[in-house]
């Protein structure tokens, strides 16, 4: 399975730190799928246009049936992820976002914070997640379940 992961980052991008998000992504859905796993990887800053560009990219053109991102999910002014993640869209799936909030929120109270979503375009799933690299386990893992059976019902 083709997998996009995008990371959304205006330090990380600017190579000010190093992109741990991703590669914990890979790391954290390697371990939740069997197959042979193929990832594209993004990395931009928080910019909704290029968010539009790339999230279309990988699902109009390369096809990858499941796109994570991390990022750019919290109140302050630069983080749009999730506005640039509903404008490409078809159809919105809220409730990974909420049990991504309420599971997290037991362990980290300000889980709250964050206003990741998810959703299908075209035959694809649109995973927004947190940019802290200990939540991409704590969230990702949490959605293997849902995950398939999504895809099983989209491809
Ligand atoms: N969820 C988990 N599981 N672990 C975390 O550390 N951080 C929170 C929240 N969700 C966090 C979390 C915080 S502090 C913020 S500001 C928001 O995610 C948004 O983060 P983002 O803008 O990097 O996406």
């Amino acid at each position: 399975m083709k997998i996009g992961r995008i990371t959304l980052s205006d330090r990380a991008s600017a190579g000010i730190y190093k992109d741990k998000s991703g590669p914990e992504i890979e790391r954290v859905i390697k371990n939740l799928f069997a197959e042979p796993l193929e990832f594209v990887s993004v990395l931009i800053p928080d910019d909704k246009d290029q968010i539009v560009s790339e999230l279309s990219r990988l699902v109009d053109e390369l096809d990858c049936p499941l796109v994570l991102t991390t990022g750019g999910t919290g109140p302050s002014l630069r983080d749009v992820t999730p506005e640039a993640t509903k404008l490409v869209l078809d159809k919105e799936l809220p409730g990974f976002g909420e049990i991504m909030r309420m599971e997290s929120y037991k362990k980290v109270r300000t889980a709250i914070l964050s206003r990741a979503t998810a959703g299908i375009r075209k035959r694809s799933l649109i995973i927004n997640l947190p940019g802290n690299p200990s939540a991409i386990s704590e969230c990702l893992s949490l959605l293997g379940e849902a995950i398939a059976e999504c895809l099983d019902h989209i491809r």
